[in-house]
C-alpha cells in the first residue's frame, strides 16, 4: 500500500487545506505516515506570510530530499508555491510538483502522471472545494471556509497576492459543510476567512447572506455547542453580527479582531484606514453585547518608518483595549507586497527590541485576565490527553488551554464545567466541576 507524508505550516486555513488532501489522498487507498523515508508522496502544505516561513519549507525540502526513497513525489502546496512559482524547480530540482492554496486539487494528476512535472498556481476561485472528496469523520473542533482570498490589500501582506481576490462561498455549501461537520463529530464549528467578517454572498433570488446568517443557522444544530470564526476585519463588523453576541449563547465570548498598529500614521501606510476612536467603539458596542468578550489582535512593529511615538500608541492601545491572547510580529518585507519598496525600513535590532516590549506588556495582561479567572467555573471543550497522559487538556470559551487531573476519570467528557484552581501566563489548572 502506497504511503504519504504531509507537513502543515501556517494558518488554519492550511490546516483545513492538509485535511482534505489527506482525505483525498486515503480515497485513492493511501495511508499516511510520520516519516518521510518511508513515504512514497511527500507534500508541504506551505504559509508565505513572512520570509521566515518561506525560508522554512525550502530548509526542509532541503532535509526531505536526502531522507526520501529515491523514487518518492516531493512537492509544495500552498501559499509559497503561489508565491515562488516555477523559480521553485530551479531551486529544489528534485521537485515533482507546484500548486497554489487554489489548485491543490489537482493533485490526483501527479499521482496519474508521476513522470511529469506539474506546476499550477492558478486561481482557480471556489473550484477546490467541490473537486476533493468530503471528510468521513469531522474533527470535534471543525474549520468551516466560507470565504477565499481578501480584498483588503494591507500593504504589507502577501495573501491577496497567494489565494486571490475575496470570494465568498454560497450560504448553502457553508451550511451543507457544517451540517456535514456536526453530523461526523463536530462539537465546535469555527468559520474561517482572511476577512471573514466580510462575508457576503447573494443567491438567484436576490437574497443577501451574512456572517450573522450563518452563525444563527449553525446555532439551531443541536451537536453543534460553540461557535467561533476569524480573522475579522476591524471595520466590517457589522451591527447584525456585534448583536449576535447578545442573542446567541454558543458564540463564543472571544474575538480575534487584529488592530496591527495603535498609531494613526503607520495604519493608513498599512492601508488599514481605520481610526482609532472607530475601533475603540466596536470593542465597546461588543461589550455592552456581551459583557464578558475578550478580545485578541495581531500586531506587527517595525513596519517602515515607524518611529518610537508610533510605537508608543501601540503600546497605548494594547493596554487600552485589554487584549487577551495575541501574536506580535516584525515586519518582514514581501515580494509582491507595496511595503517591501517603501524608504526608511526599520533596522532589525530596533524591530526585535520593539516585539520583546510589546510581547512583555501582552504577556503581562494575559496573566492578570488567568488569575481573574480562578474560582471561576467554566463551560470547557475536551482537546485531548496532556503528554504525561495523566492529564485532560480542555480550552475554555475564551480559547485558554486548562490542564484538568483526570483523577481516575477513564474517559474525559467533550463538554465540562471546569472550575480554574491555578493560573499562569500560558495556561490554567482546573478541575472538574462538583
Ligand atoms: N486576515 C488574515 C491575516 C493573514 S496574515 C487572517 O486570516 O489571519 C496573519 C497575520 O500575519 C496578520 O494579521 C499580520 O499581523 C501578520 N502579517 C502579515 N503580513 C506580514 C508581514 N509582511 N510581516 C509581518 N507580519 C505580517
Ligand atoms: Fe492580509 Fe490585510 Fe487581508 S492582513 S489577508 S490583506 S485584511
Amino acid at each position: 500500500m502506497k504511503q504519504f507524508f504531509i507537513q502543515t505550516f501556517g494558518c488554519q486555513m492550511n490546516v483545513y487545506d492538509g485535511w482534505r488532501i489527506a482525505t483525498m489522498l486515503k480515497s485513492r487507498g493511501m495511508t499516511q505516515t510520520e516519516n518521510v523515508s518511508d513515504a512514497d508522496i511527500i507534500i508541504l502544505n506551505t504559509c508565505a506570510v513572512r520570509a521566515k516561513a518561506t525560508d522554512k519549507v525550502f530548509s526542509a525540502l532541503g532535509r526531505i530530499r536526502r531522507a526520501k526513497k529515491p523514487d518518492a513525489l516531493m512537492g509544495i502546496v500552498g501559499c509559497v508555491a503561489r508565491e515562488v512559482g516555477s523559480d521553485a524547480f530551479r531551486r529544489v530540482p528534485e521537485l515533482n510538483f507546484v500548486l497554489g492554496p487554489q489548485s491543490y486539487h489537482k493533485l490526483p494528476q501527479i499521482l496519474d502522471n508521476p513522470d511529469t512535472r506539474l506546476l499550477n498556481i492558478d486561481l482557480g476561485g471556489l473550484e477546490k472545494f467541490d473537486e476533493l472528496p468530503q471528510m468521513t469523520t469531522a474533527p470535534t473542533v471543525s474549520y468551516i471556509p466560507i470565504q477565499e482570498g481578501c480584498n483588503h490589500c494591507c500593504t504589507y501582506c502577501i495573501v491577496p497576492y497567494t489565494r486571490g481576490r475575496e470570494l465568498s462561498r454560497s450560504f448553502d455549501d457553508c451550511m451543507r459543510d457544517t451540517l456535514h461537520a456536526a453530523k461526523t463529530g463536530a462539537v465546535e464549528i469555527c468559520f474561517l476567512g482572511q476577512n471573514v467578517n466580510g462575508y457576503k454572498y447573494t443567491d438567484e433570488n436576490g437574497k443577501t447572506f451574512r456572517l450573522s446568517d450563518l452563525i444563527r443557522e449553525t446555532a439551531k444544530i443541536p451537536e453543534i455547542m460553540r461557535i467561533r470564526f476569524t480573522s475579522s476585519y476591524p471595520t466590517e463588523m457589522t451591527d447584525d453580527l456585534i448583536e449576535m453576541f447578545a442573542t446567541e449563547p454558543k458564540l463564543l465570548p472571544f474575538l480575534n479582531m487584529p488592530i496591527q498598529s495603535g498609531s494613526p500614521n503607520v495604519l493608513r501606510r498599512m492601508n488599514r484606514p481605520y481610526d482609532l476612536d472607530q475601533y475603540i467603539s466596536i470593542v465597546e458596542k461588543l461589550r455592552i453585547a456581551r459583557p464578558d468578550i475578550q478580545i485578541s489582535s495581531d500586531f506587527i512593529v517595525g513596519f517602515p518608518d515607524e518611529s518610537d511615538s508610533d510605537f508608543d500608541e501601540t503600546l497605548q492601545i494594547a493596554k487600552r483595549i485589554g487584549y487577551i491572547n495575541s501574536y506580535c510580529f516584525k515586519y518582514s518585507p514581501r515580494p509582491h507586497t507595496g511595503a517591501a519598496l517603501l524608504p526608511n525600513q526599520i533596522p532589525e535590532n530596533i524591530k526585535a527590541s520593539r516585539l520583546a516590549l510589546l510581547d512583555n506588556t501582552l504577556n503581562e495582561i494575559q496573566r492578570s485576565f488567568n488569575i481573574s479567572c480562578i474560582d471561576k467555573t467554566l463551560p470547557c471543550l475536551y482537546e485531548g490527553p496532556d503528554k504525561t497522559g495523566l492529564h485532560a487538556v480542555y480550552r475554555t470559551p475564551y480559547m485558554q488551554q486548562c490542564i484538568v487531573a483526570l483523577a481516575g476519570k477513564s474517559d474525559a467528557p467533550t463538554m465540562a464545567n471546569i472550575t480554574i484552581t491555578d493560573a499562569n501566563k500560558a495556561s490554567l489548572r482546573g478541575k472538574f466541576a462538583e
